[in-house]
């Protein structure tokens, strides 16, 4: 009788048989040792191929569904490997761990990104880079999913799609990159006043960084930390390059762009071939409700920043990168951050551009990675041991034993139990209002840290600004939006608007409302036209 448990191929000899130098064999998904793999199954020299050669097929099906839908925003990535260490304990204000103790290392992948543009596009566009870290920490995975530019367009999620929808290419045309979408995202940018302080970071050196490796990254938010005790502060986050800030001029990043696209991908990976491993500072910009109460904008809207006149930067750590994706799709592409990815020690504020983000990452991984079981990736597993009820779908890799999924349950004895000790807990923020879609009064300023940043710049690092107004608004076909844009910018700087205006070839037209009442209702920007027409 024939030995039914043999695991061996062909001939009796096992899988991992070589051919010749030590190679393995190539075999199909099922382990099958494949004899030949330039030729299909066919009736003579010259015949038909057959639909029975399983080996072409399995071959050529797996080929058909390689591609996968790209991310919905910050398509084009690079990323690396890397660790954290805690260089400072901040066990007074997080009971985090991996912030807890001096010299500890978290394991870290970080994928650096641009935002508008599909997967093959320039690495030298001008966009906010993305910069978003995962430490794989033993108390769960924390994410910090967060831009090179520390404020943002807008200050509600509400209006993310409309953002995104702008600034992508019009959906009747098919021009993908850089002249497309100018009309609509200026249009939406000059109804949108909130988009103002963001469009002055994005029209200045900062969206065309030199290299991944010389690029700030902020969290953006206004994020809690709390204690063991149960204190909490009010936290930004802050990473900080080791080799220092530096960008490219507009003329360079368009010749680049020509003739090396992949010019900041590369660089990365070079530089970490290389052995020169990119390194930041992490850095805490902490501060009490109360110290918040005092400023005047509010630490909620995400259109501001807090000078670090106010608060000071802390460092509290470092993070290296070290080692190149052994294979892009598998890490790079397949990585799936997420803001409500936290640990005990870190929380979330009712920014309502944050609120929004918690829902929106998981939501899209889902249709973007297949299915629910994304988690179980190599590059998306927790490191720590994690275990639910959860069960099933597209895609499940573990094997979950025992007879129980579901809890309570008294019927197996190991089963994972909830941990009032170790779990994660929610700040108790006492909270009270009415039930509106309304914002804070202070949201309504959309010009005063604009004029900040336009003051901070040196006079060159002006004329960039004013220079990539001109080009950027001059790309625009629609007259009235770029007079609507140079409207806005009066309230930002006189200077800068005639500089603008007189690039374009348009006449200085009056400035646009400086800002709402104080406790208005946001009005929709279709008001707003009207008022501005009136
Ligand atoms: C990626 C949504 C605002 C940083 C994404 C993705 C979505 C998204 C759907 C694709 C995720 C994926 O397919 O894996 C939103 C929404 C926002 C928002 C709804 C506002 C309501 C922001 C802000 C920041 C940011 C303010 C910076 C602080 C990033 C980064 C990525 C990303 C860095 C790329 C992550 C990666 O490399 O995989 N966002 N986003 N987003 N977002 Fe946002």
């Amino acid at each position: 009788m024939k030995d039914t448990k043999q695991t061996s191929g062909a001939g009796g000899e096992p899988h991992q048989a070589t051919r010749g130098a030590g190679r393995p064999t190539l075999t199909t998904n099922q382990g099958l040792a494949v004899a030949d793999n330039q030729n299909s199954l066919k009736i003579g020299g010259r015949g038909p191929s057959l639909l029975e050669d399983f080996v072409l097929r399995e071959k050529i099906t797996h080929f058909d569904h390689e591609r996968i839908p790209e991310r919905v925003v910050h398509a084009r990535g690079a990323g690396a490997h890397g660790y954290f260490e805690c260089t400072k304990a901040m066990g007074h204000v997080t009971k985090a761990g991996f912030l807890s103790e001096v010299g500890r290392k978290t394991e870290t992948f970080t994928r650096f990104s641009t935002v508008a543009g599909s997967k093959g596009s320039t690495d030298l566009a001008r966009d906010v880079r993305g910069f978003a870290t995962k430490f794989y920490t033993d108390e769960g995975i924390f994410d910090l999913v967060g831009n090179n530019i520390p404020v943002f367009f807008i200050q509600d999620a509400i209006k993310f799609p409309d953002l995104i929808h702008s600034v992508k290419p019009e959906p009747d045309r098919n021009f993908p990159q850089a002249a497309s979408a100018h009309d609509t995202f200026w249009d939406f940018a000059s109804l949108n006043t909130e988009t103002t302080h963001m469009l002055m970071w994005a029209m200045s050196d900062r969206a065309i960084p030199r290299s991944l490796r010389m690029m700030e990254g902020f969290g953006v938010h206004t994020f809690r930390l709390i204690s063991a005790e149960g204190e909490s502060v009010l936290c930004k986050f802050h990473w900080k390059p080791k080799l220092g800030l530096a960008s490219l001029l507009w003329d360079e990043a368009v010749k680049i762009s020509g003739a090396d696209s992949d010019l900041t991908t590369k660089d990365l990976w070079q530089a970490i071939e290389r052995g020169e491993y990119p390194e930041w500072e992490l850095g805490l910009q902490l501060f009490t409700e109360e110290q918040a109460d005092g400023f005047d904008f509010d630490v909620l809207d995400p259109t501001k920043l807090v000078p670090e006149e106010l608060v000071p930067v802390e460092t509290v750590g470092r993070m290296v990168l070290n080692r190149n994706p052994d294979n892009v799709f598998a890490e790079t592409e397949q990585v799936a951050f997420c803001p409500s990815h936290v640990v005990p020690g870190i929380g979330f504020t009712n920014d309502p551009l944050l609120q929004g983000r918690l829902f929106s990452y998981l939501d899209t991984q889902i249709s973007r990675l297949g299915g629910p079981n994304f988690h179980e990736l190599p590059i998306n597993r927790p490191r720590c041991p994690f275990a639910n009820d959860q069960r099933d779908g597209i895609g499940r890799h573990e094997v979950n034993k025992g007879r129980v999924a579901y809890d309570p349950s008294s019927l197996q004895a190991d089963k994972p139990l909830e941990n009032p000790r170790l779990g994660y807990e929610s700040f108790p923020e006492p909270l009270s209002g009415e039930k509106r879609r309304r914002r804070a009064e202070a949201f309504a300023d959309h010009y005063t840290q604009a004029r900040l940043f336009w003051v901070s710049q040196t006079e060159p690092e002006q004329d960039h600004i004013v220079a990539a107004f001109t080009f950027e608004l001059g790309m625009v076909d629609t007259p009235e939006i770029r007079t609507r844009m140079v409207a806005n910018l009066r309230n930002v700087d006189e200077g800068l608007a005639k500089r603008v205006a007189s690039g374009l070839g348009i006449a200085l037209p009056a400035a646009s409302k400086p800002a709402r009442p104080a406790g208005e209702v946001e009005p929709s920007p279709a008001l707003s036209i009207l008022e501005n027409a009136e």
